[in-house]
């Protein structure tokens, strides 16, 4: 590794757009599978990493929702959880703000209770283990009804005490944020964020309206927001946090290579972008990859490195003497490198 590459392993780091269905490797989804005899269509490992080549969200989006199957109970869930931890921990992680999809398991007949709590387990001990905090957030499937979400929604708030905020996600296009409109205004009744999914492979419109109808106070994605100057000055304006997921968009074929990708524009730009991993044994790598992978494909400089780790605690949902106690540690740190 070379300086700048040893500094974006050194820095402390917040991962704020990752689903933990999302982090199901082959091998744990074969354990699983044999555990609870459900038959999968791959013979192997091997074979089932070998289909991880996507032509849009949806061709992944339906190989996600198969391999969720294999999740049964609440163990599943704690291992699962705890595995992607060990991950973190790996890659100079401290905080994490992971997303789960409940409609995927009570779809299926899976309690809401054994998702919540094995994951709650599973963020428990890795805290313990590994010192990560972290902030747990539900999303509701955007493919499904708004009728969907409210009963859902209903069937989390007994819960909500793990949770910080509600999110959006699954089938961008053709489901704008504005068909959500109801649920998020229970959702900020209840006292929870809003975070969203938004100009990911939808339009810039769907970051406006993302903020604007739903209240959302973060975007997950939001690259697509290049495509309109004037929402750039926006976000940079109010510091809007931006979760984009780089080597997610070059394998959903949002962007041909990295070298394409906005990072670097709209860091320059003063908006409040960060890297995050989104799925990563389907795209091809966890956080400190996404890093790495910019650093090379973009020049990142060390000032670009040490504005992504603090964008990363800005942006989180941590208490404000907690955010400034990471920044004080990442000026130490950045002091200390080369
Ligand atoms: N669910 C898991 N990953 C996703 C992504 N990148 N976009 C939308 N929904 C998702
Ligand atoms: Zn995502």
């Amino acid at each position: 590794m070379n300086p700048r590459e040893r500094l974006a392993s050194a820095l402390p780091k917040a991962e704020l757009h990752l689903h933990l269905e999302g982090t199901l490797e082959p091998e744990m989804t074969f354990h699983l599978a044999r555990k609870h005899g459900v038959k999968l269509r791959f013979p192997d490992a091997p074979a089932l990493r070998r289909a991880y080549d996507f032509q849009d969200l949806q061709s992944f989006l339906d190989l996600y929702y198969e391999g969720a199957a294999v999740l049964r109970d609440r163990e599943d869930f704690r291992l699962l959880t705890l595995a992607y931890l060990e991950k973190a921990a790996r890659d100079g992680v401290w905080h994490v703000e992971p997303f789960f999809d409940p409609q995927t398991h009570t779809a299926r007949g899976v309690e809401l209770r054994e998702v919540v709590e094995g994951i709650v387990a599973g963020l428990h001990e890795g805290e313990k283990k590994h010192g990560i905090s972290w902030r747990l957030i539900p999303c509701f499937l955007r493919h499904l009804s708004e009728e969907d979400a409210i009963r859902t929604l209903g069937e989390l708030l007994p819960f909500k005490q793990h949770f910080v905020a509600m999110g959006l996600d699954s089938s961008e296009k053709g489901n704008p944020p504005a068909k959500f409109k109801k649920v998020f205004a229970q959702v900020r009744a209840a006292g929870l964020k809003v975070v969203a999914h938004a100009g990911e492979e939808g339009p810039a419109e769907f970051i406006r309206e993302a903020l604007q109808e739903l209240q959302a106070v973060r975007i997950d994605h939001g690259v697509r927001c290049v495509e309109d100057p004037d929402l750039v000055r926006d976000l940079a304006h109010q510091r809007v946090p931006l979760t984009t997921c780089p080597l997610s968009n070059v394998r959903l074929c949002v962007y041909k290579n990295l070298s394409e990708h906005p990072l670097k524009k709209l860091l320059d730009a003063g908006v409040n972008a960060t890297a995050n991993s989104d799925d990563p044994p389907y795209f091809g790598g966890y956080l400190l990859e996404n890093w790495l992978g910019c650093l090379r494909a973009l020049d990142l400089q060390k000032h670009h490195l040490v504005q992504l780790a603090k964008n990363s605690f800005e942006g989180s949902f941590l208490p404000e003497k907690e955010k400034m106690k990471w920044f004080e540690k990442i000026e130490r740190v950045a002091a200390a490198s080369a």
